[in-house]
């Protein structure tokens, strides 16, 4: 993040947590850099049809709703100043149920002039009949009836603000531990995350404990591309807390550790920083002195304006990850352009089942655009494809270098926690997790475990020391080989992060998080039997 703003934090001692591999081992390499993808091969899914007719990706309900009544209507067309266009950035809102993500993200809605007065006295009045009275900022983000009753978020609102340089688009996630799947739906759209930590007593370490999705979604959200994180720390107005410096310097030495473990570089990639959500402190502005006297550092929007994320390709191939379609007057695809650039009568392939469509229209937030690059959330309406030929999951490509899609892949997998302290081996089921897929897979074979610390080591000796391990625990790092029953439509991670990552779940849990390491050669979708 920037220099300016960003706070010194003090080494910490490393922790129990730090016992959690660095699961990326090399987390200072440029992993969320795209890098080219390889040379155009047009028929790289040649041999893909006859398993067309099976092919039933799971769909996957995207469980994103717009916050529609407090987006500006006005479409224009942002072609007209282009050059005026400010850059555009998805943030996650993630942590612990009832942290104050919807709290938070309602605030900054309410602080950029989205909502006015008479609409919050509304909520207030509501959350007051609901018997939820601290609830009403929340009531900006929670709009339906079944999370306004319980106070819990259970599909990712969607909203936008502007701050002097940035556009964002605002992804609140829920908390509950029930609605991961729609947490992971919304990390995977976004480059930045918002950790929303309550600092009041006892929610930290409720939130912080095993069980408690402080830790589940951090690990989530570096799995899945979130490579920068604002760690707020919330709720400093509470009552238990009241601004105290040593909660907040107790709540940052304890995270910092278990962040670094993550994968997230903490000099880098984290900033820490004391907010009230409820009383919109220290968000817009910086918080007075006579609240918290030793707070110099920035307020929430000046960190989120100075945020820097790694560039894309807006010239690469084309790669947007659909996450979900509904009809009007043609089919509309809705996704983030992970890679290249979607202009209004490009030729494009809906992948795996290679549809030939034609870009009628491409709609960025609420506006029509000519064009739309990467980074940028998009609607984009397509003619040459029935809706009902889409799943969640499939992938707009350009023609030319078009994305494969594949029934297996060898993947690097860190073991996370595996139900019941079990053992994993060959034949494992679990469900995978990767881009907006959903999918149930097995693992079909262990071919070596793998230590991250004596990884460098471990390259060169790699051939002497090979063998295969029957089982493995948790913590391990393995490479296997995972096989999913119908195609889809992925990237080798160190060339394409973004399609290459993913997350293995089971009965509700995360139990390992991955990376693809190598793919079937082009035009197969399986690798030649041993
Ligand atoms: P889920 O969507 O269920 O994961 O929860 P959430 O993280 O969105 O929390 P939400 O915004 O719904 O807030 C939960 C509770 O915490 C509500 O009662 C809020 O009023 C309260 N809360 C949120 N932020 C603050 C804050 O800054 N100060 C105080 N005192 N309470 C807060
Ligand atoms: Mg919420």
């Amino acid at each position: 993040m920037t220099g300016d703003v960003r706070m010194d934090h003090a080494a910490h001692p490393p922790t129990d947590d730090e016992e959690i591999q660095d699961w990326n081992g090399d987390c200072d390499e440029p992993m969320e850099v795209a890098a080219p993808l390889p040379a155009a091969s047009e028929d790289s899914n040649r041999g893909i049809e006859s398993r067309l007719e099976s092919l039933q990706l799971e769909t996957k309900a995207t469980h994103v709703k717009d916050k529609v009544g407090v987006v500006p209507k006005e479409v224009e067309d942002l072609n007209d100043h282009e050059e005026d266009r400010k850059r555009h950035l998805n943030v996650v809102f993630i942590g612990h149920v009832d942290a104050g993500k919807s709290t938070t993200g309602g605030q900054i809605l309410f602080l950029s002039g989205q909502v006015d007065d008479r609409t919050i006295q509304k909520y207030e009045k509501e959350a007051k009949d609901k018997s939820r009275e601290s609830w009403y900022m929340a009531y900006i983000m929670d709009t339906s009836e079944e999370e306004r009753v319980k106070g819990k978020t259970v599909e990712v609102g969607r909203a936008h603000f502007e701050t002097e340089n940035t556009r964002f688009t605002i992804l609140d996630a829920p908390g509950h531990k029930s609605y991961v799947p729609n947490m992971i739906s919304g990390a995977s759209q976004a480059d930045v995350g918002v950790l929303v930590i309550s600092a009041r007593k006892g929610e930290f370490e409720t939130g912080y404990e095993k069980g408690g999705q402080t830790r589940e979604h951090v690990q989530l959200a570096k799995t899945l591309g979130v490579s920068k994180l604002v760690v707020v720390v919330n709720k400093m107005d509470e009552p238990t807390v009241q601004w105290s410096r040593d909660r907040f310097d107790e709540i940052e030495s304890k995270m910092t550790p278990f962040l670094k473990s993550s994968g997230y570089n903490v000099k880098k990639d984290v900033q820490f920083l004391p907010i009230s959500g409820l009383a919109g402190i220290n968000m817009k502005t910086r918080v007075d002195k006579s609240i918290c006297s030793w707070w110099n550092g920035p307020c929430l929007f000046e960190v989120l304006d100075s945020v820097e994320v790694p560039l894309r390709d807006p010239k690469g191939p084309v790669r947007m990850p659909i996450i979900d379609k509904y009809k009007d007057m043609g089919t509309v695809v809705m996704g983030k352009i992970e890679s290249g650039t979607i202009h209004e009568g490009d030729s494009l392939l809906v992948m795996p089942n290679k549809a030939n469509v034609k870009v009628l229209s491409v709609q960025c937030d609420e506006n029509k655009v000519k064009q739309a690059g990467p980074g940028e959330n998009v609607r984009v309406k397509l003619a040459g494809v029935e809706e009902d030929d889409i799943l969640a999951g499939f992938v707009l490509s350009s023609v030319a270098n078009s994305v494969g899609a594949f029934s297996e892949f060898n993947a690097q997998l860190q073991i996370l926690e595996l139900l019941d302290n079990a053992i994993l081996s060959a034949g494992y089921q679990a469900v995978l997790h990767i881009h907006a897929i959903v999918e149930e897979c097995e693992i079909t074979d262990l071919i070596e475990q793998i230590d991250l610390k004596k990884k460098k080591e471990t390259d060169t000796k790699k051939k002497k020391q090979k063998r295969k391990p029957f089982f493995v625990k948790n913590g391990a790092v393995v490479l296997c080989r995972i096989q999913v029953t119908n195609l889809v439509c992925i990237e080798n991670f160190s060339v394409f992060p973004q399609l290459g990552r993913f997350t293995l779940r089971s009965e509700g849990k995360t139990i390992a998080i991955g990376k693809v390491v190598e793919l079937p050669q082009a035009g197969s979708s399986t690798f030649p039997a041993a």
